[in-house]
């Protein structure tokens, strides 16, 4: 078997399209364009390019972005105070603090700072207490974005046996989440899971989220399944690649995603999606 590839990247340009469609409704509407504040600590390299990446799509639609470059040498303190500011902006919908911050600063006591309302990244613990109480308000963005794209195929999901690797806040315990919504039988693996591979290949949905480049052989996926590749490692190269052997898995999966070109993007489109959502809750449209 040859997978069909889960093209994100036309799905997030779909997504994208119809969120600035809405935003021109809204502002044609004599409504505010929702605002989105993203907030980057230090220089780190791929968290300079994502946020560059969040920034110009965010313009892209329609939104006003609000940029906070901050350097690595920041204070918790300082960050808290500008996220309190930001708090109570009433141009500011959405309010995003990249991570990984600096060692010294403590990311939880940053993420449970941000006003729940404008918490775009869903990773709040009022949020993500309302995804496991299934009754989600803004949802972490790249399990959502793995959601759409799963839903997308439009295989039956109730019942399948759904592997998630990784066990990370931001991907691996809310993709479980959604996926325990979504009526699968879940299983989530990490880095003490005895025999990895002989779970794999009990698989329908396989989620890698893990972050070791090329980890997953595609000898280890049962045939047909839905692969989710949320790896993003660079190779000696320097060219960006997932956590699945993708060469060798393509032919043994039904469905597969590549990186890069695949979750990415959605993560992306998403983030964009709450900031509407969340301007629209924050006016009470
Ligand atoms: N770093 C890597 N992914 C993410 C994400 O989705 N949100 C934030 N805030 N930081 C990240």
């Amino acid at each position: 078997m040859t997978a069909r590839i889960i093209d994100g990247k036309a799905r997030a340009e779909r997504a994208t399209a119809e969120i600035k469609v809405q935003i021109a409704a809204r502002v044609a509407a004599g409504k505010p364009p929702p605002g989105l504040a993203v907030v980057l600590v230090g220089e780190h390299p791929p968290s300079q390019i994502y946020v560059r990446n969040k920034r110009r799509m965010t313009q892209a639609v329609g939104m006003k972005s609000f940029e906070f470059d901050l350097p690595g040498t920041v204070s918790q303190h300082e960050l808290l105070t500008l996220i309190g500011r930001l708090n109570t902006d009433t141009e500011v919908h959405g309010i995003l603090v990249q991570l990984p911050l600096p060692k010294e600063i403590d990311a939880d006591v940053v993420t449970e700072s941000i006003d729940p309302a404008k918490d775009v990244d869903g990773l709040h613990p009022y949020n993500m207490g309302r995804l496991v109480l299934k009754r989600p308000a803004l949802r972490p963005c790249t399990p959502e974005g793995c959601m759409t794209l799963i839903r997308d195929t439009g295989e039956n999901l109730v019942g399948k046996h759904a592997v998630i690797i990784g066990q990370s806040n931001i991907v691996g315990r809310p993709m479980a989440l959604e996926l325990l919504m979504a009526r699968c039988t879940v299983t989530i693996c990490h880095s003490a899971t005895r025999d990895l591979p002989a779970i794999v290949g009990t698989a329908d949905i396989l989620v890698a989220a893990m972050g070791r480049l090329a980890f997953v052989q595609g000898a280890w996926i049962k045939p047909g399944a839905i692969v989710i590749d949320v790896g993003t490692n660079r190779t000696p190269e320097g060219k960006l690649r997932g956590d699945i052997d993708f060469e060798t898995a393509r032919e043994r999966a039904g469905w597969i995603t590549p990186v890069p070109g695949g979750v990415g993007p959605m993560t992306i489109a998403m983030l964009l999606a709450n900031t509407l959502r969340a301007a629209q809750a924050i006016d009470g449209a």
